[in-house]
């Protein structure tokens, strides 16, 4: 049922399809390991969206086994591939989505005349060649096949109604034209779909979507407009993550339909309230920051400064509040936790919260959870999520902090000792006299791992009110040409900040690993 309780009309459900491990993936710094796209997968079906868009299978083993894993354990949404038009690509895409319950593959390639002619070197006529024969394999290993003229919005219109046309007799069940580059505004895109509808008519008997880039600032604007237009599904990315400046925001789509429902008549399946955890677990993960003034998720979404305003606020909300924070899951902190409370209570609030932990993993979340309620007088939900949400990455392939210790007095600089596991087994120590106490650490793991890493992003924030709360470091590393970001959580902040460097690190190993396998540097397209 709808907010105004009358029945809701089916045709107009907005189908959510989530690229935040694809597209959003692809942002400079991101690099998600199978346990971390996992661990994501799941909460994105706590939030209820359509279809997860998981990878892009043939661009690395590691892509593949994610999506395959995810494929096979995340119950819910469809599960859909990435592929180019080549028989490869398409294989591995349903190879590696083949045992979920609703696979989909999505086959994309250029049509607009720039691509074709400088990106892929070819013609208009072999594009639909390509598409003819990609959309016919695809279709023959799975019912569920997505089409995409990428570069959409840019594409000589007649033409790209051609290829879709194509797409559509060769089965295509969704058409998605995206605005690729970010260049299109809201009443062209939407001119765009009217005409297409016109030229295909095909089109209102599948499912159409959008798929838009922030490069302007207008995604979501843009999103809206073809919703409007027709289409029902929207592609977009948590916290707006992906390729340049982005995708559409999901909290911001979901929220615009959810708030403006009456106006629109358009609605979604997703479950508003787990939209902040959602966006702090992919922050986390990620190792990209949420902005203060992000739309629905910011830290000062929901704030209010001005005297005039909170005065209004505190008579009566809706003065000057459109949402409710708890609508997105912000201020619910129900659970918490003490000093006395056991591995039992540790255990149950952790399965509330949807994380299934045990045996070693238990452990571990149950000695980090003591040391926490020492020094900590009440552990809160956000406070759990946090620990438990660090305790993943340690499984980042590379090196790991063993031990540091810091000499720091007003007397003199800051002396710093570390001891850092190595990939390849055995541990290396370091030291270093620094600016600060965590320069000096930092530094001592540079003398460490024997890598001169330069430190190009540092964030600090808490997880929770208070002075007791917990510190979270946020770290972009460069070494060896590539970037890597890591993120760590502890009551120390030295701790934290010595975590993230070490684990921003490993990620930036690891991606000079994979680009130099395939002859790339972080600035090859
Ligand atoms: O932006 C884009 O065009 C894409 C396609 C693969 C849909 O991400
Ligand atoms: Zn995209």
């Amino acid at each position: 049922m709808s907010k105004t309780d009358t029945p809701r009309d089916k045709s107009n459900r907005v189908l959510i399809f989530d690229t935040t491990l694809r597209d959003g993936e692809q942002s400079p710094g991101i690099s998600l390991n199978k346990q971390e796209k996992l661990e994501i997968a799941h909460q994105l079906a706590r939030l209820g969206v359509d279809v997860i868009e998981a990878g892009f299978p043939i661009t690395s083993p590691g892509d593949f086994e994610s999506v395959q894993a995810i494929a096979r354990e995340v119950e819910g949404p469809v599960i859909c591939g990435l592929a180019r038009t080549s028989k490869q690509d398409i294989e591995a895409a349903w190879n590696a989505v083949s045992d979920a319950a609703r696979p989909r593959i999505h086959t994309f390639i250029a049509t607009s005349d720039i691509h074709i002619e400088r990106k892929l070197q070819t013609t208009r006529d072999d594009v639909k060649g390509q598409v003819r024969a990609a959309v016919s394999q695809a279709r023959e290993l799975c019912e569920d096949v997505e089409f995409s003229p990428e570069d959409g919005s840019r594409s000589d219109i007649a033409y790209m109604a051609e290829v879709i046309q194509i797409a559509l007799d060769e089965g295509a069940t969704t058409i998605n034209v995206p605005d690729t580059v970010g260049y299109t505004m809201p009443r062209e895109y939407m001119a765009m779909f009217d005409e297409l509808y016109r030229l295909v008519p095909g089109l209102h008997d599948v499912v159409v979507s959008v798929h838009c880039h922030d490069d302007l600032g207008l995604a979501v604007a843009n999103s809206l407009a073809g919703v409007e237009a027709g289409a029902r599904q929207v592609e977009c990315a948590i916290n707006g993550i992906g390729e340049r400046a982005g995708n559409a925001s999901l909290e911001e789509i979901a929220m615009l339909l959810h708030t403006r429902e009456p106006s629109l008549g358009l609605w979604s399946g997703i479950e508003t309230t787990e939209i902040a955890r959602t966006s702090r677990l992919v922050s986390r993960l990620t190792g990209y920051q949420v902005q203060p003034n992000k739309a629905i998720v910011g830290r000062n979404a929901f704030a209010h400064e001005a005297g005039i305003h909170q005065d209004g606020v505190l008579k009566e909300r809706t003065t000057y509040e459109i949402m409710d924070a708890t609508t997105v899951g912000l201020r619910s902190n129900s659970i918490v936790l003490g000093k006395h409370s056991g591995r039992h209570a540790l255990s149950n609030a952790l399965q509330e919260m949807g994380f299934e932990l045990d045996g070693q993993a238990l452990n571990t979340a149950f000695k980090r959870f003591k040391d926490l309620a020492d020094r900590k007088k009440q552990v809160t939900a956000m406070d759990l999520e946090a620990l438990v949400t660090d305790e993943l990455r340690e499984e980042i392939p590379g090196y790991a902090l063993e031990w540091f210790e810091v000499d720091a007095t007003s007397l003199r600089p800051p002396h710093a000792r570390v001891s850092i596991a190595l990939p390849e087994g055995g541990s290396a120590t370091g030291s270093f006299t620094g600016d600060g106490p965590i320069d000096a650490v930092f530094q001592a793991i540079n003398v460490a791992t024997s890598i001169a890493a330069k430190l190009s992003e540092f964030t600090i924030g808490a997880v929770t009110e208070g002075q007791d709360a917990l510190g979270e470091v946020s770290i972009v590393v460069e070494a060896h040409g590539f970037t890597g970001a890591g993120q760590g959580v502890s009551t120390d902040i030295i701790d934290a900040a010595a975590r993230a460097y070490v684990r921003a690190l490993s990620v930036a190993l690891a991606r000079s690993q994979a680009g130099e396998a395939l002859g790339l540097s972080e600035a090859t397209p």
